[in-house]
């Protein structure tokens, strides 16, 4: 997330700082504190991640209260307290978390408080250490403002704590679908692709500033919460309150952390690696769909195994899936745990499965490159119906090319969707079949090899498309040029590559 100037002026701040400070000159300019930017520079959602730090590790303290019965409006109650340890990659006079529709009732930076205030005109100097928010929905920016003192130094290491609450309700993304934190009569869905993570704590919310995760989440006796990793010990009772604790030491994107609460029954198991596989799954499914779930997360271990065989060891310390009996309308890949929409099906299995690799371990660097994540975990589908005697990834690739050149199905350049057209069949089916079409042009032993190759190189951080085309090109020492260009960035129907 440094910029090249922002790199120099750190550089330039160790040297001073190894140096005698007070002789160097210039020493002083080097010094100066700024803000760190309000975004991370996605351009599909400029004001998602910030810039200035680095956080390591998200302590997500909270409790939460599902709405009364109907006719209650689907309201629920949260109260959060967020330990987050960052360290600072610029002097940092100030830096922001995203929070939406949440009000903050304090911060500490290091231990110090700062006060609360309503946001400073523009050029106005706030002395003491203070916070504030801005919330404009029009413009989908969500800001908190912190402001520390003293400052912090670059390299620097903070714990920055925030107390907050509000109440719950349905958020919607970019193009209306549910996402966030999702109210449930009798819980919460919590499922936040691509930036609606900020709707139930303070984060830096992309994926270019990926973190480990603790969870205490405190919720109604007989409740059942579940978030990403392990278990940490026995839930604890008292008061008609448990706690459930969750411990995901995985470095994970703010998008795929979860925390649902529901009348849920957990099943543990193992594969037969010993990989921990822990289902919540919803007391409250219809038998039918129950029947199919069951099914379809017994070959959990199945589905694993043969992931791996084509690619790399799973990448994340637990597995398993949320099935919930209300619905988003979607499944997501949340961390180690993906969420279900009321059934769980093989198929989507399978997906859910694909994105801890191909998106959660390796996550795309910006929204721009959902192709990665979609048009991979498509593919690994085609992969498993091949090898379950369904229909072969060759008559899944011919059924995607049966569609009619004039089909607005091809007037997607899917390296560059939109912000409104991440989740467009084009970006799932024919990015699915890019992969497909370009294993065929450079043959099984290259395509698989740099498939692996992507996963090591990137695993625990992020790509792009171009990191993507160089990768294979270096793997297959084929000029990709003309394949990525038909392919992936041109709103038309490939006829030759
Ligand atoms: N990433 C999900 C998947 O393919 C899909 C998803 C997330 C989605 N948000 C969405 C689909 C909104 C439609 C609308 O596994
Ligand atoms: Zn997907």
């Amino acid at each position: 997330m440094l910029g090249r100037r922002q790199v120099f002026r750190v550089v330039a701040t160790v040297l001073v700082a190894t140096g005698a400070l007070a002789l160097v000159p210039g020493a002083a300019s080097a010094q100066r504190f700024i803000a760190g930017a309000p975004g991370g520079g996605d351009d599909y959602f400029p004001f998602a991640g910030n810039g200035g730090y680095d956080v390591e590790h998200y302590d997500l303290d909270v409790t939460y209260t599902p709405p009364p019965a109907a006719p209650a409006a689907l309201v629920g109650q949260l109260s959060g307290v967020a330990t987050i340890d960052l360290v600072a990659t610029q002097n940092l006079d100030r830096f922001n978390l995203d929070l939406r529709d949440m009000d903050v009732e304090a911060v500490t930076v290091n231990g110090k408080p700062a006060t609360g205030i309503e946001p400073p005109a523009e050029g106005t100097v706030v002395e003491d250490a203070a916070y504030w928010q801005v919330q404009d929905d029009g413009a989908r920016i969500w800001e908190l403002t912190i402001q520390p003192r003293p400052k912090i130094k670059s390299g620097q290491r903070a714990r920055v704590v925030v107390t907050y609450g509000g109440d719950t309700t349905r958020p919607t993304d970019i193009e209306g679908a549910l996402y966030g934190w999702v109210t449930t009569r009798d819980g919460a869905m919590v499922v936040s692709e691509p930036e609606g993570s900020m709707t139930w704590y303070p984060v830096s919310d992309h994926q270019t500033d990926k973190a480990s995760y603790s969870f205490e989440i405190t919720v109604p006796e007989g409740k059942v919460a579940v978030a990403n990793g392990l278990p940490v010990g026995d839930p604890v009772t008292e008061d008609g309150w448990t706690t459930w604790s969750w411990d995901a030491p995985d470095a994970q994107a703010s998008y795929l952390t979860t925390a649902s609460v529901g009348d849920y029954t957990l099943h543990e198991t193992e594969t037969p690696d010993g990989l921990p596989i822990i289902d919540a799954i919803d007391d409250n499914l219809t038998p039918a769909s129950r029947a199919i779930t069951e099914a379809s997360l017994a070959l959990q271990p199945d589905i694993i195994a043969f992931i791996e065989d084509r690619f790399v060891p799973y990448p994340f310390n637990s597995a398993g899936a949320i099935v919930d009996d209300d619905s988003v309308g979607y499944a997501l890949e949340t961390q180690t745990r993906p969420f279900y929409s009321r059934i769980a099906r093989e198929g989507t299995v399978v997906h859910e499965l694909a994105h801890q690799w191909f998106g959660n371990a390796v996550s795309p660097e910006r929204w721009a490159d959902i192709w990665l994540n979609e048009g991979w975990a498509t593919y690994v589908e085609w992969l498993w119906s091949e090898d379950q005697g369904g229909e072969t990834a060759a008559e899944s690739f011919d059924a995607i090319m049966e569609i009619p050149a004039d089909d607005n199905f091809w007037d997607l350049a899917i390296a560059d969707p939109g912000p409104l057209g991440l989740f467009l069949s084009g970006v799932y089916d024919r990015g699915a079949a890019t992969l497909h079409a370009l294993r065929v042009k450079i043959g099984d032993e290259a395509f698989f090899e740099a498939s692996r190759q992507w996963l090591k190189r990137y695993d625990d951080s992020t790509a792009s498309t171009d990191d993507f085309e160089a990768l294979f090109e270096e793997i297959s020492g084929q000029d990709l040029t003309t394949f990525f260009d038909v392919w992936v960035r041109t709103p038309e129907k490939p006829t030759t590559w």
